[in-house]
């Protein structure tokens, strides 16, 4: 028996990469897997957790494009690696949400807190290579735009 509790998940500041457009998109993922984790904690309809895992989905594939075009901009060394594991979480959600139409209960919930896991891993682990590497550019260029704009 899974309990609500161990499914919800909030933004907490050490998942800041501190670089103020990426961490606003990771939050409003974050937020976004919350809704998907109540979805399924609270047991709702299956349609209801298939439009959520939906946005999901959505949600990443256009912070990845993001994530992606920074990498070009910053000439980041390590960006196909990165990317191609942005293509294998797409692949996990997809894969998750063909479980909600077709597995069985018990396979889909396995499923999602998996990729809920991977999703926040690839955070933690991967999004950090790059903000360790360009935050501080990333700032400056920022607080130099509003200084010149
Ligand atoms: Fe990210
Ligand atoms: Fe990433």
């Amino acid at each position: 028996m899974m309990e609500a509790r161990t499914w919800s998940i909030s933004w907490n500041d050490a998942m800041s990469v501190g670089i103020a457009e990426v961490d606003e998109d990771h939050r409003r993922f974050i937020a976004l897997l919350d809704r998907f984790n109540e979805a399924v904690s609270s047991r709702m309809a299956l349609t209801e957790v298939q439009v959520r895992l939906q946005s999901i989905l959505d949600d990443a594939l256009a912070h990845f494009a993001r994530e992606e075009e920074l990498f070009r901009q910053w000439r980041y060394a390590q960006a196909d690696d990165h990317a191609r594991m942005h293509g294998q979480l797409v692949e996990s959600i997809r894969q998750t949400k063909s479980k909600v139409s077709d597995g069985t209960d018990v396979q889909w919930i396995n499923a999602g807190f998996k990729l809920k896991q991977a999703l926040i891993d690839h955070i933690l682990q991967q999004d950090m290579k790059y903000a360790a590497l360009y935050r501080d550019s990333r700032n400056a260029i920022a607080a130099g735009a509003m200084r010149d704009g």
